[in-house]
């Protein structure tokens, strides 16, 4: 499906990921053809949500959770069986299909247990009803994000001066979450209130999410940003052009350990060279609380033709060389400055100020 010129529209308005009027189907723009295309797909089966979770046509860990639980909605529609325990088995074996497709971010598998927890707490109800619920669970799941982001951003905000230099990493703006983005949200914010900020993106290879989202987001939205190769960082901090680091999050452990995309954590190791803050951006369902520590976190292993050749014309290497592709590493607590989630900005010992955000037990 052509895009109407979705990016005419402000970057904090689009609609990334969601589903038709008829529910039929859930809607996503491609993001693995941006900034060249705007294109989007309709997913209306569970191989296509997979793939296109798999592929990162949709990505950035809430917007992979938002599709997911839009998906798991459709999937449950299409269950053709009046009996309780069978719908809810059936609805199961649709969370385990869909959360295999990526492996890192929690956001997949926490918004698919939340569906299927909908569903289980009411299984005292016939299943036409149940899906009824799991209809407004989805939506609650995207307007959740969508508030937790502009919440986020207002945190962030208030790390920043007027004419801050930031650098980011990968993409966690608007297109990988529901509105304003993590990351990008307080620059997005700041800019909508008058301030100017000087933006470093790294291009984040393989797949320079960086180059191909973020410089497009932050450029329409008017924020003065510059592209980077990810092999740059360390000038552009020597310079004193970077005021903090402000990055997004696939995963976080209940001591502050960060798993997001790969070269994340070779930027804080240069930012506490550099003396820089380094901020970790993320909603509070990104926390696992059930992860102790990095240690225990997946890390997603992609395949060599992303480094080899994709998204180049020519190869870049010899066919078959051995490649390492991991697509995200895990940034040390020690070295993350800060944590902005929705609650506030939680600081070091993350194993106290973390657990201190679901002290009122509203944990997921
Ligand atoms: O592989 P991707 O593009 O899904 O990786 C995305 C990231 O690492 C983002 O920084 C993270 O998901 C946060 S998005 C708000």
């Amino acid at each position: 499906m052509k895009g109407r010129c979705a990016m005419d529209r402000p970057v904090q308005s689009i609609d990334n990921v969601r589903l038709t009027d008829a529910e039929d189907a859930v809607v996503i723009l491609d993001q693995s053809l941006l900034p060249g295309r705007t294109e989007y797909r309709v997913l209306s089966d569970a191989e296509s949500l997979r793939e296109a979770i798999f592929s990162l046509r949709v990505r950035g860990a809430p917007a992979i959770g938002i599709c997911a639980g839009y998906g798991m909605y459709l999937l449950a529609r299409r269950i053709k069986t009046e009996s309780v325990p069978e719908f809810l088995a059936k609805l199961r074996a649709c969370k385990d299909y869909l959360d295999a497709a990526r492996p890192t971010a929690v956001n997949l598998s926490w918004a698919t247990a939340r569906m299927v927890r909908r569903a289980g707490e009411n299984a005292g109800r016939p299943v036409p009803e149940i899906v009824r619920l799991l209809g407004e669970e989805c939506r609650r799941i995207q307007a959740e994000d969508a508030e937790m982001c502009r919440a986020i951003s207002e945190h962030g905000l208030t790390l920043l001066r007027d004419g801050d230099g930031v650098l980011t990493h990968c993409n966690a703006g608007p297109l990988a979450t529901s509105r304003y983005g993590t990351a990008l949200g307080p620059l997005l914010l700041g800019t909508e209130r008058g301030m100017r900020f000087r933006v470093f993106a790294d291009e984040t290879r393989p797949l320079l999410q960086g180059a191909r989202l973020t410089t497009y987001e932050l450029s329409r939205a008017g924020v003065d940003v510059t592209l980077i190769c990810d092999n740059m960082a360390s000038i552009v901090m020597k310079n004193g052009w970077v005021n903090a680091c402000f990055v997004g999050c696939d995963r976080v452990a209940a001591n502050g350990d960060t798993a997001n995309k790969i070269g994340t954590s070779g930027v804080a190791i240069l930012a506490r060279h550099y003396g820089i803050p380094f901020y970790v951006l993320g909603p509070t369902s990104t926390i696992d609380r059930s992860c102790k520590t990095g240690a225990e976190i997946e890390i997603e292993l992609r395949d060599p033709e992303e480094i080899r050749s994709k998204f180049y014309r020519e190869p870049m290497a010899p066919e078959g060389v051995r490649c390492y592709n991991p697509a995200f590493d895990v940034t040390d607590h020690s070295l993350i400055t800060g944590i902005v989630t929705e609650r506030g900005v939680c600081r070091p010992p993350y194993t106290e100020s973390l657990a201190a955000l679901f002290s009122g037990g509203d944990d997921h």
